[in-house]
């Protein structure tokens, strides 16, 4: 191996509201060495993600939050370099969550969970993949749209950052369902995507002025799913919406995850109780032990062609943070990635 330096985005402060480039510093460090049982990885793309945005808050979470000081949490996929562990080969490709924003990591094979070490199969699909519609967003849709939304076939399922990397499984899974989906997005190339990928109905909640009313419209007799990517004032429209019923998919609240002070919403418990619906908090790693079944499922809707994707790839270490602050302003379209190798 030539390379001797490793490149790490450092947490610089937490951010108070929007966070922007004077959070996160990049630091260069020799290439950590493997010890027994270890293996070295270079990263070949860095997964960018909206959860990282709690990670570096000061709000309590599902999750221990990163320190000032420590190397910003994230997934990767990359080739192992060196092997102390019999089972890892030079070459091989390992994919994990618990990587961190660096090229290079020291990683310890096992594990079952998020941060466990996992081998892909360069066979199966292009090993970036990995990160998105077979990783955890895929699993996000997979799970969240299936177990917890149980669609039915007819039914209206609504669902909002319908271009981004959930959301565009989200509504193809709907869609295989036998069901109508209503596709909420930021912007007219986005709502192109929607619709490009067999989706219903786009409403373009920046360019909306009555969301409500465009979603009454758009669902005349309610809506049966509604898969809650973002919260906030979309979150708001749908709730007024719900058919009888009903399933919503508490899965993100990207729209309040910057908003200074507390997200301060209408209440929905005369909707709810009206709809007899069921409001769910979803959270893929409860499902994390089911990984491989939906990599099975994924891959075979995709081999015969019932799942399409974009991702939206950035170059180079350097441009991590900007490829982050995209998440949080809309400006990505499909799964956000960083190539590093
Ligand atoms: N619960 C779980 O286990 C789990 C797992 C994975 C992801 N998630 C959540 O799922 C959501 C989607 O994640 P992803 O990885 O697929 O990201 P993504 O949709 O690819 O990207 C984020 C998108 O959020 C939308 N957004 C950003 N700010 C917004 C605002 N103020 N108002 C409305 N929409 C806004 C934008 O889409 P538009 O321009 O189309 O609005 C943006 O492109 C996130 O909230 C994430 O935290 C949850």
């Amino acid at each position: 191996m030539t390379d001797t330096v490793n490149r790490r985005w450092l947490l610089a402060k937490h951010p108070e509201g929007m966070p922007d480039a004077s959070c996160f510093t990049l630091e260069t460090t020799p290439v950590p060495v493997p010890g027994p049982g270890e293996i070295l990885v270079k990263a070949r793309y860095l997964s960018v993600d909206p959860y990282m945005r709690g990670r570096i808050g000061r709000s309590k979470s599902y999750a221990k939050g990163v320190e000032i000081g420590e190397v910003i949490r994230g997934g990767a996929v990359g080739e192992v370099v060196a092997s102390n562990h019999p089972a890892w080969a030079p070459g091989d490709i390992a994919e994990t969550m618990g990587f961190g924003w660096q090229e290079f990591a020291v990683l310890a094979p096992g594990g079952s969970g998020p941060d466990g070490v996992r081998k892909v199969d360069p066979a199966l699909a292009p090993i970036e993949s990995s990160l998105s519609w077979l990783g955890m967003p895929g699993l996000t849709a997979y799970f969240g749209l299936l177990d917890v939304g149980r669609p039915r076939p007819g039914d209206t399922v609504v669902v909002s950052a319908a271009s981004g990397a959930v959301g565009q499984i989200v509504g193809q899974l709907a869609k295989a369902a036998g069901c109508r989906v209503v596709a909420i997005a930021g912007s007219p190339e986005k709502l192109a995507w929607c619709e490009e990928l067999g989706f219903d109905v786009g409403i373009d909640h920046r360019a909306t002025a009555d969301l409500c009313a465009a979603l009454r419209e758009a669902c005349p007799n309610g809506v049966d799913v509604f898969f809650d990517n973002t919260g906030g004032p979309i979150h708001d429209a749908v709730m007024k919406n719900l058919a009888l019923h009903a399933r919503v998919v508490i899965c993100g609240r990207i729209a309040v995850s910057s908003q200074p002070g507390p997200d301060i919403g209408q209440r929905f418990n005369g909707h709810v109780l009206v709809a007899r619906a069921t409001v769910s908090g979803f959270l893929v790693f409860d499902w994390w032990h089911r990984h491989a079944e939906a990599v099975t499922r994924l891959a075979a809707l995709q081999k015969a062609g019932k799942l399409r994707f974009r991702e939206d790839v950035l170059d180079g270490i350097e441009r991590m943070p900007e490829a982050f602050l995209r998440l949080l302003t809309g400006a990505n379209l499909g799964k956000q990635l960083v190539r590093v190798g």
